[in-house]
């Protein structure tokens, strides 16, 4: 998938305009030692929400499509707490520089994946996040069509054999709180760094 391609052509239907509304519920309600990273950030609906609700807290959002980045510089240009990166989510270089995360923000990245590279999704975002760190996340779960992707389906069963090995789940359910459309294909995930 050439994403920048997608973005320079304005095909990008993932992009409702606006954060994922299941965010609400975590927003302001959870406690984050460190800071937020949001990979994939896309235009930056959800990196601005994750940045108004913690002033306090770095967010960091990376992106592999220079537009994409481009546009959430633009949509988060008065929230100083706010970086965005042109990067490869998979490039240990682009961790390098990086200040202690306390949270990942999941939201379609993981879904527009080829599924080849789930293994390496889990193993850096268990690199990047200290032990107890959070991993937070809507992930595709019930899409009638499982056909060629993006997005791809992930079964729950497969979410929770891949990501076990590293992280906790404190809570998985299915989301009811979502934009028009995708309406009982997904489900949210509370995963938890263990310490080992
Ligand atoms: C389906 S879009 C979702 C964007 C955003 N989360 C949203 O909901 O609007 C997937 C995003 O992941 C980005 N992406 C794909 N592979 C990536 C990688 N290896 N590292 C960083 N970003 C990546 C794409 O450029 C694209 O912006």
């Amino acid at each position: 998938m050439n994403w920048e391609n997608r973005y320079q052509q304005a095909d990008t239907p993932w992009d409702k305009g606006a954060a994922h509304p299941m965010l609400s519920h975590w927003l302001g309600h959870v406690v984050i030692d460190g800071a937020i990273v949001v990979p994939g950030c896309g235009r930056g609906w959800d990196l601005r929400a994750w940045a108004e609700a913690y002033p306090q807290h770095s967010v960091i959002g990376i992106d592999i499509a220079a537009s994409a980045v481009s546009a959430a510089q633009e949509l988060c240009r008065e929230l100083p707490n706010v970086r965005v990166v042109l990067g490869d989510f998979f490039d240990p270089n682009t961790w390098q520089q990086a200040e202690r995360v306390g949270l990942i923000w999941e939201h379609t990245c993981f879904c527009a994946i080829p599924p080849s590279w789930r293994e390496r999704y889990v193993a850096t975002a268990a690199e990047i996040l200290p032990a107890y760190g959070l991993l937070l996340g809507v992930f595709f779960t019930d899409m009638d069509d499982e056909g060629a992707g993006p997005p791809w389906n992930t079964p729950v069963a497969e979410l929770i054999e891949r990501f076990s090995p590293f992280f906790e789940v404190e809570e998985a359910q299915v989301v009811h709180h979502t934009y028009p459309g995708r309406e009982g294909e997904e489900r949210s995930f509370q995963l938890r760094r263990r310490d080992t």
